[in-house]
């Protein structure tokens, strides 16, 4: 009898062992993008309406929750975390969250904590992002002018992200820019936003439009596409195209005259799914396995209705067995609406 015991235990511990998370077409699931809150200080004008109707507080996971759910994915084998929103950094208390998933960091579990942000608040975290073992971030800047800049966000001022992207590189933080081309409104500047990241040594990435959500604004007058903004940045600057992939979206190339990285995102005109690695929560728990389907899992009711985490792992394993082969999003002149009606800042860009 005696004999047996330590058999079952070992069976027991087998048994409940997170296993990884593999999708049915054989890709293996390491990131996990959070969107921790749906409320931003910015309305920008492809991503949101000016009149938002955000979700009631109640409704949102707790830091500590949050915590729980990308700690129980760190333990099915998910090495990359990206904090976005909405803007991840005006939630409440979000320095906690980043200091107490940087236990993840610390143990190797976790290879890259980052996060994607406006830059409205960068000033004031830069340094304390970088105490927490944050190494890379990436910051929206879709144009240089402060005008156009306040009418693409409504409500942003540009000196303010600017001054964030200074604390962020003092700081020691890697910075990615991102810009997404916007028809008529940016597409004069690319060129020259090109020469100022590279020059400051930073990246940057051009994105399409996706339509995500009513925004008030028609997709087809903001639709660009990335091939077009591409051949007219040949014009002006030798691009070598390179074989760097980040198992995301984006294509880079190499600027010869700068020798900078630029890349491009480009959900319309590229298919990217097959290497998919990704995943996203919303800021109430909510999983969707692919950014341009419906289908989700509620994980916020497992993570809730036991101090265990053997339900959640139930119901991740789940969800993940149904992640669809990819996304189908359209923008034509027959399909002016959006492909979906949720925002980008529910479940994050
Ligand atoms: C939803 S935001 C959240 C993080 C943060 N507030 C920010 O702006 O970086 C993440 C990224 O999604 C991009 N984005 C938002 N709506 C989009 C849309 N409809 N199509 C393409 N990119 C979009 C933003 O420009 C941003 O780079
Ligand atoms: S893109 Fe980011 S900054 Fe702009 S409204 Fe959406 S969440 Fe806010």
């Amino acid at each position: 009898m005696a004999l047996l015991e330590p058999i079952q235990s070992d069976v027991f511990a087998r048994a409940t062992e997170p296993r990884p998370l593999v999708d049915p077409f054989a890709r293996a699931i390491t990131y996990l993008r959070v969107s921790v809150t749906d409320r931003c200080d910015f309305r920008c004008v492809y991503c949101m309406s000016e009149h938002m109707t955000f979700l009631p507080k109640a409704d949102l996971l707790t830091l500590e929750e949050l915590d729980r759910l990308c700690s129980a994915f760190i333990a099915k084998g998910v090495n990359k975390l990206r904090l976005t929103g909405g803007e991840p950094l005006v939630r409440r208390g979000i320095m906690s969250l980043v200091e107490s998933l940087s236990r993840h960091l610390q143990s190797g579990a976790l290879k890259e904590l980052t996060l994607t942000t406006n830059g409205s608040q960068l000033e004031k975290y830069a340094r304390e992002l970088k105490s927490h073992g944050v190494e890379r971030i990436n910051v929206s800047v879709d144009t240089l002018d402060p005008d156009k800049f306040r009418a693409i966000t409504r409500w942003g001022d540009l000196s303010k992200v600017l001054a964030g992207i200074d604390a962020a590189q003092a700081a020691g933080l890697k910075v990615k820019i991102n810009a997404v081309a916007l028809k008529g409104v940016n597409e004069d500047e690319f060129g020259d936003m090109v020469a100022w990241a590279h020059g400051r040594g930073l990246d940057i990435t051009f994105i399409e439009v996706m339509p995500l959500g009513e925004t008030g604004e028609s997709r087809l007058d903001q639709y660009l596409p990335l091939s077009l903004v591409r051949a007219r940045l040949a014009e002006r600057y030798t691009l070598t195209d390179t074989d760097e992939r980040t198992g995301g979206p984006a294509r880079y190339v190499r600027v010869q005259e700068t020798g900078g990285r630029l890349g491009f995102i480009t959900p319309l005109t590229h298919n990217f799914c097959e290497s998919c690695n990704r995943v996203r929560i919303t800021c109430t728990g909510t999983l969707y396995m692919c950014l341009g389907q419906n289908d989700a899992a509620d994980l916020r009711a497992p993570l809730r209705a036991s101090e265990s985490d053997d339900a959640l792992y139930a119901a991740i394993d789940e969800a993940i067995s149904r992640k669809p082969k990819g996304h189908d999003f359209i923008i034509d002149r027959r399909h002016d609406r959006p492909a979906l009606s949720r925002h980008m800042s529910v479940t994050g860009g």
